[in-house]
């Protein structure tokens, strides 16, 4: 056996590790029920692409609106309305959640979704650039979390309107922040420039205290979670 095929065998079997680990958290702490299922499944049907958190993010995201006992959720980016789900299920019975989706065909799919899973009654998905979108919430702020996953190079402005929009002690979240460690190169793409900015602020900015964390399915991906301060 060359020291190749040895190497190759060697990261098989960290793999194979990885997706066993992956697996039992998601069946023992994040298992799925049918709404969810029902959400994936129509965002399938309809073509969309497949990038919706995993169900370990989903949890984690509960986790954290729990944490803060969060009344009013805001996420920037609803695909389908799979991560959506999550968040407003984390909510109480008179809490708010509000989505904003630039594609009509996602928002409605979306808020399909959410009737399917029972939270219809607490969910809101508004259509537009979230940009054009995020000086109207102004009003409607104070947000417990905001959950941040639509498109990457704007990632620094939507960071500077969740520090507007969420409360001392409540959470801001971006999907997506290390993206196969490219973020900590010079160069990249545009989406890869405004992550690798959207890290360098949080990072530094004395009103949070926030961590990078891989937790996709090959661990190349993950959550920026940022608490602000109280
Ligand atoms: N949060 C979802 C995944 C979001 S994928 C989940 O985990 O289930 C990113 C979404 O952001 C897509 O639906 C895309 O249409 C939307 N999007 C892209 N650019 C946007 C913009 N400028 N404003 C609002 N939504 C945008
Ligand atoms: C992409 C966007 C996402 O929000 C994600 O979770 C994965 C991939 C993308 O635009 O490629
Ligand atoms: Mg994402």
């Amino acid at each position: 056996m060359t020291n190749h095929s040895n190497e190759l065998s060697f990261l098989q079997q960290q793999a194979k590790i990885r997706h066993k680990i992956e697996e039992g958290i998601t069946q023992q702490f994040a298992p799925e029920d049918e709404g969810l299922q029902y959400a994936l499944t129509a965002a399938r049907r309809a073509g969309l692409p497949q990038i919706q958190i995993s169900p370990i993010q989903g949890k984690l995201l509960q986790l954290l609106a729990t944490a803060c006992d969060a009344h009013k959720i805001l996420e920037i980016g609803s695909l389908g309305g799979y991560s959506g789900i999550w968040l407003a299920r984390a909510l109480p019975a008179n809490g708010r959640f509000i989505t904003l989706e630039i594609n009509p065909t996602h928002a409605n799919l979306a808020r399909n979704a959410f009737t399917k899973a029972g939270v219809s009654d607490r969910a809101e998905v508004r259509v537009g650039k979230a940009l054009d979108l995020l000086p109207q919430l102004e009003s409607e702020a104070p947000f417990d979390l905001v959950f941040i996953d639509a498109d990457k190079s704007p990632y620094p402005q939507y960071l500077e309107w969740a520090l507007r929009l969420t409360r001392p002690g409540g959470f801001i979240v971006a999907d997506n922040c290390i993206r196969s460690g490219r973020v900590f190169e010079e160069s990249g793409d545009e989406g890869e420039i405004g992550v690798r900015e959207y890290n360098k602020r949080i990072a530094s900015d004395p009103r949070l205290t926030s961590l990078l964390m891989a937790m996709d399915d090959d661990y190349t991906d993950g959550f920026a979670i940022s608490v602000v301060k109280r």
